[in-house]
């Protein structure tokens, strides 16, 4: 029996390297919560909230995001939230994710780093006992606000450094370059967490050189904008610095017009090691399938596309080598076992 690439991609092992875990949070369980916490949403019902998903930029987008994790306070809150993720992406065959927080969305209401950082970190220690999903977790600095409160923060996550691997940035890009944050960077890279930006979504191919040079990150959160500079593309492809490219979001956010436009396969030509992710997969439309799918349909990739896709997602990933090298031979025995 034949496989259609729809099939094939439900199946295939794959991991997911861009991930908000408050882009994550499902209308549902937003009223749930909200209710549960006695905090009114000033929206009526799902339909109500799910009709304001419609965005013009990323900072629309963002205005409702951080309304929508204003509800999360308890420990709980944010297990139910990230458990809920994990078994999303469970039934979609990821087996391997790394995660993005944002603490100061909470901290700046109350809420204490430890209540968001322990919620978060025992459903992804229950998702690896339980489901078997190995994961990474990365906390965000949001760019909009000062290097002072990305200082205060890094102290914050000192004392829970065996918890947390890597740190990023996020937010609103435009007009707040990467190098504003290349103190708290350099600090963070000597406390030994591992460096990533988001850079290159709106913002020029000049926030991409920043991200590199500057904040020293090993990789490129989007990146879309390295096109425009063909220096930087062959140092992307010669320092294999992946990008987590996010299909579904930059369509969402009006980065690009449509997905039959999408580079991926000059990217691919180009030898940069990109990756498929969903970002904020409940404001967006759909998980990693879904963009899997999307991109699939609109370019026609291939099963052999597709697995490369899937080979750079472990590639690109923060695995130790073992764990990347097993993680490819499951793809092999995939693509052999659903090939036709
Ligand atoms: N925070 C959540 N999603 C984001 C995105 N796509 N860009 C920047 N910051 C974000
Ligand atoms: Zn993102």
């Amino acid at each position: 029996m034949e496989v259609s690439v729809t099939q094939f991609i439900k199946g295939l092992p794959k991991a997911e390297l861009h991930l908000h875990i408050e882009g994550s949070f499902e209308p549902k369980l937003m009223f749930e919560i909200a209710k549960r916490n006695g905090i009114k949403l000033p929206y009526t019902s799902v339909e109500e909230l799910q009709a304001a998903y419609q965005f013009n930029n990323l900072q629309e987008f963002l205005d409702i995001y951080y309304q929508g994790a204003q509800v999360l306070l308890h420990e709980q809150d944010f297990y139910d939230l990230t458990w809920a993720y994990l078994l999303k992406i469970h039934e979609q065959q990821v087996h391997h994710t790394e995660v993005f927080f944002d603490p100061q969305t909470h901290t700046d209401r109350g809420v204490a780093f430890d209540t968001v950082l322990d919620g978060i970190y025992r459903a992804l220690s229950d998702g690896e006992e339980k489901l078997g999903i190995s994961f990474r977790l990365i906390m965000c600095f949001l760019r909009h606000l000062p290097e002072s409160a990305a200082f205060k923060t890094l102290e914050s996550a000192l004392p829970h450094k065996d918890r947390i691997d890597g740190v990023g940035l996020d937010s609103s890009e435009v007009g707040h370059p990467p190098s504003k944050f290349e103190r708290v960077f350099e600090q963070a890279g000597l406390h030994g967490f591992r460096l990533v930006a988001h850079a290159g979504e709106e913002g020029p191919s000049d926030y991409i050189w920043e991200a590199i040079n500057r904040l020293h990150v090993i990789r490129i959160d989007h990146g879309n904008r390295c096109l425009d500079d063909d220096l930087l593309v062959k140092r992307l492809a010669s320092r294999k610095i992946p990008l987590t490219l996010c299909p579904l979001s930059n369509k969402a956010l009006q980065v690009i017009k449509n997905l039959n436009t999408y580079p991926l396969l000059a990217m691919m030509d180009h030898g940069l090691l990109v990756t498929l992710n969903s970002d904020d997969p409940a404001y967006f439309g759909g998980y990693l399938n879904e963009n899997y799918e999307a991109v699939a349909q609109a370019l026609s990739l291939t099963k052999p596309q597709l697995v490369t896709l899937a080979k750079n997602s472990f590639s690109a990933s923060w695995l130790s080598n073992p764990e990347k090298e097993q993680a490819l031979k499951r793809i092999d025995a995939y693509y052999d076992a659903h090939k036709h």
